[in-house]
């Protein structure tokens, strides 16, 4: 791995601080001053110093979103602002990506990684990681969606979901519910809220297995995970 990918991967700072910084002479390998970005350094065997002080080598970056909306769950688009322009440098250079996808319209908890292997835990259907979400619904949600979600619902595709777990916060002709689903098919809380001939007018998620929201995020903002709440989500 080159030298200013692991220096910036350790949290000194951005590839250009890094590279600043090696100019100074103030970084050495296995003892020997080091300027150039460019150099190979082997992250189990390379003693990697910086002003006399040993580096921590870190592989992996778990980021905690409130997602905003009109942006896109994706590492890339075309046309739109996506989840990873709103992160620093520092941030982006590690290659995360989000775990699952939220709606353009939707708000709230989304973990950005570069671990594939945690990634694939939460989101493979075997493991039912359970997701709760917030909405706000045009019509009157009543106990019948409620058991109707119980016994899970078919989708206007045919597809008959899961059991989600339907809270009612408020009712009428405007309702605000939480509901915990184990799947994640395509618009998924939408659609089942279609299938009961209603429409939601605004998701925001709260949870992901373990992990909740940290609701001091303002929208568009982020941070690492503490490790507690990686511990919890790996424990999944
Ligand atoms: N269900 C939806 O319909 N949209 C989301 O973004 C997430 C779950």
């Amino acid at each position: 791995m080159r030298l200013d990918k692991w220096l910036s991967n350790s949290g000194i700072g951005s590839r250009k601080e890094v590279k600043k910084l090696l100019k100074t002479g103030a970084v050495t390998v296995n003892g020997k001053v080091i300027k150039d970005p460019k150099q190979h350094v082997q992250p189990d065997t390379d003693e990697v110093m910086l002003f006399d002080e040993p580096v921590q080598y870190r592989e992996f970056i778990y980021l905690l979103m409130n997602k905003p909306a009109g942006v896109i769950s994706a590492t890339e688009d075309k046309r739109d602002e996506t989840v990873i322009d709103l992160l620093d440098d520092t941030h982006k250079h590690f290659d995360p990506h989000p775990v699952g996808r939220l709606d353009k319209d939707t708000e709230g908890l989304l973990l950005l990684t570069n671990d594939g292997q945690l990634s694939h835990a939460l989101l493979s259907p075997k493991h039912h990681v359970p997701k709760t979400y917030f909405a706000r619904i045009l019509g009157h949600v009543n106990e019948e969606d409620v058991a109707a979600f119980q016994e899970g619902v078919t989708l206007e595709d045919g597809y008959h979901t899961k059991p989600g777990e339907l809270v009612i916060l408020s009712a009428g002709p405007e309702s605000e519910i939480e509901l915990t689903i184990t799947e994640g098919k395509f618009h998924q809380v939408k659609r089942m809220f279609q299938a009961v001939d209603k429409e939601v007018l605004y998701l925001k998620r709260l949870s992901m297995g373990s992990l909740a929201l940290d609701e001091e995020l303002e929208l568009g903002e982020y941070r690492e995970l503490t490790e507690e709440e990686l511990d919890g989500l790996k424990g999944n």
